[in-house]
């Protein structure tokens, strides 16, 4: 085949299974990550349908389809869940001159209205309490499901969470996501422990945990639960030290009374690890107020992973089963008309750091936009 021919027949060639991007029509950029940006389109054969399209990132790929993304695809089509995020299908540009014939792949998936990290920054947006253990109930629900399928998904902070404007909420950004199995043959585990934004990482993986499981995702969905009162994350360390500082002073000193076993861990030596008295309940009770809050919070930021609360135990505590009881979202929502993402906030001013003190609730800087600095 001389070269006309071979760009010919890559032109027309089709892949089965891959329809083509141009079905969709982009109507804005909702999000840049780390793995290329996701905008809004529509449907062009059904107007009033409306998906989020996440660009394959191709640049560094020498060797075709990236591996990250086809674990991110392998995982997200079997997840099928109220409380994940539906991926649709998979979509190309067409091979063309102008693209040197080479496509760009999407994943294309049912649109939500906003990110959690876009609701807590708009202060316009009052969540009450039944709204809130709403929230909290289906990240847990959410979450119970993957790991039941053997998913971790190491990547939970408020810009991975879903809402719809129903009120659904869905896990999303499966990018860091693997597949987990207890310990096969007695041997441990060699996972990496780069995973999790550092602000929302737990206390094992700073430490090197290699045989980490489900409870890496627990602490960052307690992190979550926190912010749905302060608004903005509890911990925002700018090194993993100082990340290691901060859990001391709210959860205690990491130690082997506490935590059998952490002296193990390949860094424990190497850390400075505080010696701290164990404040969670103390500190957030004067924004959580609701003591079943606090308690709940209390068992998911526990520093040994072994006796943190799993998915199943949270959503028995008592916290979802007293009054006010979860209550629906949308008519909250329904009085606010535009969608709200991380992206789209105005950026963080750069952070300060309080050592001692969690976030105060505050209304300052305050814009008109009804954005809210989330950094205090
Ligand atoms: N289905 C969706 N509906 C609406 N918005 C979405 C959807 N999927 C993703 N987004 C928006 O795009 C942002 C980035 O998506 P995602 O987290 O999947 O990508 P990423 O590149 O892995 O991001 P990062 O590296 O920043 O975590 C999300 O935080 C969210 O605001
Ligand atoms: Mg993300």
């Amino acid at each position: 085949m001389n070269m006309r021919d071979k760009e010919k027949y890559i032109e027309n060639f089709h892949f089965p299974f891959c329809d083509e991007s141009e079905k969709y029509e982009k109507i804005a950029k909702i999000g840049q990550g780390t793995f290329g940006e996701v905008f809004k389109a529509r449907d062009k054969s059904n107007p009033k349908k409306f998906v989020a399209m996440k660009k394959v990132l191709m640049d560094n790929e020498k060797e075709g389809f990236p591996i990250t993304a086809l674990r991110e695809i392998r995982i997200l089509q079997l997840l099928k869940h109220e409380n994940v995020v539906n991926l649709i299908e998979i979509c190309q540009t067409k091979a063309a001159y102008r693209n040197r014939y080479k496509s760009t792949f999407y994943l294309v998936f049912d649109f939500c209205e906003h990110d959690l990290a876009g609701l807590l920054s708009n202060v316009h947006v009052k969540f009450s309490l039944g709204e809130i253990k709403k929230v909290v109930q289906q990240l847990f629900n959410g979450l119970y499901y993957i790991h039941s399928n053997k998913i971790l998904h190491r990547d939970m902070k408020a810009a991975n969470v879903l809402i719809t404007k129903n009120g659904v909420l869905k896990l999303a950004d499966f990018g860091l996501a693997r597949a987990f199995s207890t310990n096969k043959n007695g041997l441990p585990n060699r996972f990496t422990n780069r995973v999790v934004t550092l602000w929302y990482r737990p206390p094992e993986l700073l430490l090197g945990e290699r045989n980490y499981g489900p409870p890496v995702d627990l602490w960052g969905a307690g992190c979550i639960m926190a912010e749905m009162w302060t608004r903005s994350p509890i911990m925002q360390g700018n090194s993993e030290q100082q990340q290691l500082t901060l859990i001391s002073q709210l959860c205690g000193t990491i130690c082997p009374q506490v935590w059998p076993g952490v002296e193990n861990l390949e860094l424990y030596k190497k850390m400075e690890l505080p010696v701290q008295k164990r404040k969670v309940k103390e500190r957030l009770k004067h924004y959580m107020k609701d003591p079943y809050a606090c308690d709940l919070l209390d068992k998911l930021l526990v520093l040994d992973p072994a006796k943190r609360a799993d998915a199943d135990t949270a959503l028995n505590h008592d916290f979802f089963w007293t009054d006010p009881m979860p209550c629906d979202l949308s008519k909250m929502l329904a009085t606010h008309t535009q969608s709200m993402f991380e992206y789209l906030a105005p950026p963080r001013r750069p952070t300060q750091m309080r050592h001692h003190s969690l976030p105060r609730p505050t209304t300052s800087a305050v814009q008109d936009s009804g954005y809210q600095d989330r950094v205090f």
